[in-house]
């Protein structure tokens, strides 16, 4: 746990290059492994994503040296986060590429996801103290916090919704999971107001 920091980011490269290899490996650049990928990358980086999200209310709650590991590790989980979800872009890319013949517009609505890739990359290249310094620390913590919730709501939206329109059980445990999380972040949100 102390060295989460270091390894997180080389750890989730080297995850997303096996897991690519592993399943291109099996029929080569065909829709369905692309869609594979999709899949994978999108649960890699709500694993990711849920560590980042959550460790500042654990900390809170349970004040032990793991959380403080993980908080610590917080930035670079952050950024592996947005190296898992670039995978998950560059393999849309080549969905349209390959599926569907580069019509973008096959792919439906993408406001609303482009915007919160916006985000991830903004996110991603402010993740340092220069950053901090040169927008200001409200500047800073308005356009994270306010990330993190457009992504909380991409994510478990997602899987909301393919939850309900499959009944599988895994979508509705990864639903429940975020409801949970944002719970946690509402409880720690209200027990440092009322303990201030
Ligand atoms: C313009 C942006 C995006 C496009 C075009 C897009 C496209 C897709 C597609 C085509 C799939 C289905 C793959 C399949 O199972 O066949 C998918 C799955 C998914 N995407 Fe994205 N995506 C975008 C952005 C995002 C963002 C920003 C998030 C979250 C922050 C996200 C999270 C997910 C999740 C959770 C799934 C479900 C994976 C599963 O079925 O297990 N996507 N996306």
């Amino acid at each position: 746990m102390p060295s989460l920091k270091i390894i997180a980011l080389p750890a989730t490269l080297l995850y997303l290059l096996f897991t690519t290899i592993i399943v291109l490996t099996k029929g080569g650049l065909t829709e369905d492994n692309i869609r594979q990928i999709i899949r994978i990358t999108a649960a890699s980086s709500m694993l990711l994503f849920s560590l980042t999200f959550a460790a500042s209310s654990l900390l809170h709650f349970f004040c032990t040296e793991y959380w403080q590991a993980l908080m610590q590790a917080r930035r670079r989980l952050g950024l592996s986060f947005a190296l898992s979800h670039t995978v998950h872009l560059l393999a849309i890319i080549a969905l349209v590429e390959i599926a569907y013949g580069g019509d973008y517009l096959q792919l439906g609505d993408i406001v609303g996801g482009s915007i919160i890739y916006l985000f991830i990359f903004a996110m991603a290249v402010t993740s340092n103290d220069t950053s901090v310094t040169l927008l200001g620390a409200k500047n800073w913590s308005k356009l994270h916090k306010t990330g993190s919730y457009l992504i909380w709501v991409g994510l478990f939206g997602i899987y909301l919704e393919i939850a309900l329109e499959t009944h599988a059980l895994r979508y509705w445990l990864c639903a429940i999971f975020g409801i949970s999380l944002l719970l946690l972040r509402v409880s720690a949100f209200w027990d440092k107001r009322i303990n201030a």
